[in-house]
């Protein structure tokens, strides 16, 4: 149970590829601009004076995308991310983010040139909101609890992807009164979807050390990843990125959990097969949907951002990309093992120990990354949105 506990502070991911045929050239050039110049912003550094044509970003997700409310929400308040050594690289102090740094999202909304949404729970009023609101939560599920109870599979944190879009509601009927106040704000507003059913997928396998289990909720996870993107269409969205799952076979914490034969692991990565299976069929699934949503909605623009490719290709060259050769041990956590994770000395916690350098590190604590992963993989997903915003240029 201990293990368990712990273990919601879990995360996730994303890949896009994004089918063009019902795309107005209106609304495409829109991205078009904005992504090249987040494209831009992203190589350059130099991020100063960039605008988009977006004044704001909505975030829905876990503990990958959210910057502040699990260490708000009382059922999670005090876990170990809001405690040092989290935020020790770039904040120099616990920031509610699970990281020692930045998250993905906080690199997406830089190089857009926006100010940071503000995390919901730490928000009250239509100017806290003025600048978007972060609805992620550490340890939320893609599926109800009451759902996932029903099926064997036990949560730990009471917030699930549809609490996630009435308090969008909420901060929508705040921001605006009038139709055209509401249109004006959804038309120049980023919806971004941060990786979500990673906790879904790792409580089951914690539930039933079968995969069978995880597998079967692909399925229904998809289904209200799909609900959320369509609620937000309904209010007006136009603007869509909509993240995948990640190789869960290369996590340091599932690796140490989860030990295996010696043909249960890919000779070459070291990450176990199985798990990364289902992360790419949740991802083909995925994509399936978005393709149906696209159609559904020819006005909108939804853009799949592949956040598996560029990790699988960090943990098969890390010496290529800047890194270290542990891509698998995780830089702050414990035990003898390998993988540097062990439940009972879980990052942050008095047994916990730390390596010298993260940024030689993908893995911060055996679940998240580290700053300098999240940069690459932010890095990485937004020239693959830029290939995808090309391609289908090219393709019109
Ligand atoms: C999430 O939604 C469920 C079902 O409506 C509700 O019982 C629960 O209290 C909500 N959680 C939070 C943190 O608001
Ligand atoms: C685990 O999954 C297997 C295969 O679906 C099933 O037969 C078994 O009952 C499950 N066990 C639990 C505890 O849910
Ligand atoms: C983008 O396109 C370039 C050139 O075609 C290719 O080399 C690169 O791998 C692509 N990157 C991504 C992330 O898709």
């Amino acid at each position: 149970m201990t293990a368990l506990r712990i273990a919601y502070y879990s995360l996730r991911y994303t890949r896009g590829c994004w089918k063009s045929g019902t795309v107005d050239m209106e609304q495409l050039s829109h991205v078009l601009v904005a992504l090249l110049l987040a494209l831009v912003a992203a190589e350059a550094a130099d991020l100063d004076g960039l605008q988009s044509h977006y004044d704001r970003v909505f975030s829905f997700g876990d503990s990958l995308t959210d910057t502040g409310n699990a260490a708000i929400l009382p059922a999670t308040a005090g876990g170990p991310f809001s405690r040092a050594p989290y935020g020790e690289t770039y904040f120099h102090h616990p920031s509610g983010r699970a990281s020692d740094g930045r998250l993905i999202i906080d690199f997406i909304v830089e190089s857009l040139g926006l100010p940071q949404p503000t995390p919901y729970l730490a928000g009250e009023t239509a100017e806290d909101f003025r600048h978007g609101a972060n609805f992620a939560v550490g340890g939320a599920t893609a599926l109800d609890p009451a759902l996932l109870k029903s099926k064997g599979v036990m949560t730990f944190v009471p917030v699930s992807l549809s609490n996630e879009t009435s308090w969008f509601n909420n901060v929508f009927d705040l921001l605006a009164s009038s139709a055209y106040e509401q249109s004006n704000i959804m038309g120049s507003s980023v919806f971004y979807f941060g990786e979500i059913g990673v906790n879904d997928y790792i409580f089951a396998l914690f539930s039933n050390r079968t995969a069978e289990l995880a597998v079967s909720l692909v399925p229904d996870i998809v289904a209200v990843t799909r609900s959320a993107l369509t609620a937000v269409i309904g209010a007006g969205a136009s603007s869509m990125v909509v993240t995948g799952m990640l190789p869960l076979g290369c996590e340091p914490e599932l690796l140490a959990l989860f030990p295996g034969d010696a043909d249960d692991y890919d000779r070459e990565s070291g990450c176990i097969t199985l798990f990364n299976e289902l992360a790419e069929l949740h991802n083909r699934a995925l994509n399936r949907m978005l393709r149906k949503v696209r159609r559904a909605y020819p006005g909108t623009t939804i853009l799949y951002a592949d956040i598996y490719r560029p990790i699988a290709n960090l943990v098969a060259s890390p010496g290529k990309y800047g890194f270290g050769n542990t891509p698998l041990a995780a830089f702050c956590g414990g035990g003898a093992g390998p993988y540097h994770f062990d439940m009972a000395a879980f990052c942050g916690t008095p047994d916990s120990t730390e390596s010298s350098d993260p940024s030689e590190f993908l893995s911060w604590d055996g679940i998240h990354f580290t700053e300098a992963a999240n940069r690459f993989i932010a890095h990485a997903m937004l020239r693959g949105l830029y290939n995808a915003s090309r391609l289908t240029t090219a393709l019109l």
